[in-house]
């Protein structure tokens, strides 16, 4: 049995056999829907999500299988103290697969060595959040046909977001690859990632305070949030909450052929005017994250289907 945890626990190759699973379900999807008939997924929810709870649920739905879970913390009986160890083990008995987001960095860790099905963990507070990263791949894969010899800029709150760890982690496997880290001071990606990832494995980046200087350089602009909820301090937070914002003049900058990501949701760093730009990636983003999230389940629970090798 096995969970995912951190995005690095998946091989490169098992990234493209998960890409190559999702792209054959967007092709053929009436194949895959009943591949997951008589099985449960259990959402477990401690923190607010639109998008990750609801395309894990649409997944297991669009796999003929059965969902079951709560949304918020305050609705589950941690609300009266029970541990995630406990919660984890119960669960199990109710599902053959559950997905976890919690606030507390390593909670879904807890769940995968207490629980007797795979966990998922779908965001552990500020530390990693896979499945996005999942559909990140996917997303630069189709929007610019490889995931080798790009210059990648994450922008925002690079300290608490774990949208970012989880996909620097991953990209940096992959050759060619260099990042440009745009943030404020105040939020420059954690020692831990640059000094475990990016120095250990000799991955070239640099960092700025300055978007439009490096826009034209960038292959993907991943733009964040500024993430309110994870700020002790509402001062600080108000004084950064809008240190990057996107616009429709800045993308004026930028190559013809480069991708905007961002994980979602979005407040105010990317202006709506931005979306009717083709290189506007961001909603694309949403749906391989259901095709990837599917393709995750099938891989977790040991359902295999053929794929037609010479389309993937
Ligand atoms: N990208 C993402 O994790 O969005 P939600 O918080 O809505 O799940």
């Amino acid at each position: 049995m096995r969970s995912l945890i951190d995005i690095l626990e998946l091989s490169v190759e098992e990234l493209d056999q998960l890409m190559n699973t999702a792209d054959d379900i967007m092709a053929h999807p009436a194949k895959y829907s009943e591949v997951c008939h008589g099985k449960k997924l259990a959402t477990l929810f401690f923190e607010p999500s639109t998008r990750t709870r609801l395309s894990f649920e649409a997944a297991m739905y669009e796999l003929g299988g059965n969902v079951l879970g709560f949304s918020e913390a305050a609705s589950s009986s941690a609300s009266k103290g029970e541990s995630v160890a406990d919660t984890a083990k119960v669960v199990s008995c109710y599902a053959d697969i559950i997905a976890m987001r919690h606030p507390k960095e390593g909670a879904p860790y807890v769940a995968s060595i207490n629980a007797t099905v795979p966990v998922v963990n779908a965001g552990d507070g500020g530390h990693n959040h896979p499945t996005q990263t999942l559909a990140d791949l996917e997303t630069i894969r189709h929007e610019l046909g490889r995931l080798t010899d790009l210059t990648v800029g994450f922008c925002g709150d690079l300290k608490f977001g774990r949208t970012v760890h989880s996909l620097i982690a991953a990209l940096s496997r992959y050759n060619g690859v260099k990042f440009v880290l745009i943030s404020p001071v105040e939020l420059r990606l954690p020692d831990y990632v640059r000094k475990d990832i990016l120095v250990t494995h000799r991955v070239p980046y640099k960092e700025t305070t300055d978007l439009e200087a490096v826009l034209p350089e960038l292959d993907v602009l991943y733009m964040t949030r500024i993430q309110k909820e994870r700020f002790f301090n509402e001062e600080e937070y108000l004084r950064l909450k809008d240190s990057y914002i996107l616009t429709a003049d800045k993308m004026k900058l930028a190559k013809e052929k480069m991708a905007v990501l961002h994980p979602l949701p979005r407040v105010n760093e990317i202006s709506v005017a931005v979306d009717k730009d083709p290189r506007a990636a961001y909603f694309r983003q949403v749906l391989y994250a259901k095709y990837m999230r599917m393709a995750l389940i099938m891989k977790l629970l040991d359902i295999a289907v053929e794929i037609d090798e010479q389309e993937a």
